[in-house]
């Protein structure tokens, strides 16, 4: 069983591609709604919420655990790889969500990490919409510039984004938000529009369709999603002992918010009915942050 980790509802848009990209693997998603959005929370604050989120995840026998946040991937991921893994539980792994982005943006494995020439289909420029401690981490730009370091990268962090998706508002409220932030990374590129954008948030692709109105024509849109799931089926052809060895079961939904506001929620957001249990029935979550 894979586990799925998020702060709340966005991780459901990388579930929803895991499903559909890997018909036999059985997945447990846990949303940290409690304590959601991350996107505004120091950085400890992220690494313990996400330790105990993978925690929780390893407890119901995950083996491995997606985290399908990437606020949590840029802050916590790191460190928590090397500091706690080991020796937590040095058999299992626990993977982000920007590892996969990056090398799809760079269009070269992630472990060739010395700077190479640009390679013929890498985008000369990329636009990042993001949370605002994404950015902050200058995680995207620093891992592309040591690995592509002719890559020009525009970030724009979209504070308020997450929270009015989550609260459920219409495409009339949302789409000026979307042409302020899209209007104000286009104010910082020198040379004309990005010719790659990544919506490095979750939540964003359930708004893809807001950006991509408001993005000039030429400008592709990575499916972060989907280029999440294809690193994950390659990943567990190289690594069998992670998959599933038996028929997928039903996805279980985890929740340290209250289920059923969680669950109507997630219908209204993702238009797809999913049905959360409570996290804390089994080891919960300490909220002390
Ligand atoms: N899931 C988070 C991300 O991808 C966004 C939501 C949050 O701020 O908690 O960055």
């Amino acid at each position: 069983m894979i586990g799925v980790f998020d702060s709340g509802h966005g991780g459901l848009t990388i579930l929803q591609a895991l499903e559909q990209h890997l018909p036999q693997e059985t997945f447990l998603y846990l949303g940290d709604h409690r304590a959601a959005p991350y996107g505004d929370r120091s950085a400890a604050q992220v690494h313990d919420l996400t330790r105990q989120g993978i925690d929780r995840l390893f407890a119901e026998g995950c083996r491995l655990v997606i985290l399908a946040c990437n606020t949590a991937s840029a802050k916590a991921l790191r460190q928590l790889q090397q500091n706690w893994l080991p020796k937590r539980a040095a058999d299992r792994r626990v993977l982000g969500v920007m590892v996969p982005a990056i090398e799809a943006i760079t269009r070269q494995p992630w472990q060739l990490a010395s700077p190479s020439q640009r390679p013929p289909e890498t985008p000369r420029s990329l636009g990042i919409f993001a949370t605002q401690r994404t950015v902050e981490s200058g995680a995207y730009p620093r891992e592309i510039g040591l690995r592509v370091p002719s890559v020009t990268v525009y970030q724009q962090a979209c504070p308020g984004l997450v929270d009015r998706i989550e609260a459920g508002a219409a495409a009339e409220e949302l789409r000026p938000l979307v042409q302020d932030f899209v209007a104000r990374l286009q104010h910082q590129c020198e040379d004309g529009p990005p010719e790659l954008v990544l919506l490095g948030c979750t939540h964003y692709p359930l708004v893809a369709h807001l950006f991509e109105e408001a993005l000039p024509p030429g400008t592709e849109v990575l499916d972060q999603p989907q280029v999440v799931a294809r690193s994950l089926a390659a990943y567990l052809t190289r690594h069998p002992r992670f998959a599933s060895k038996d028929l997928r079961q039903e996805t279980r939904h985890l929740t340290t918010g209250e289920p059923d506001r969680v669950s109507d929620k997630a219908a209204r957001v993702l238009g797809q009915i999913r049905r959360f249990e409570a996290a804390d029935k089994g080891a919960g979550l300490k909220h002390s942050a």
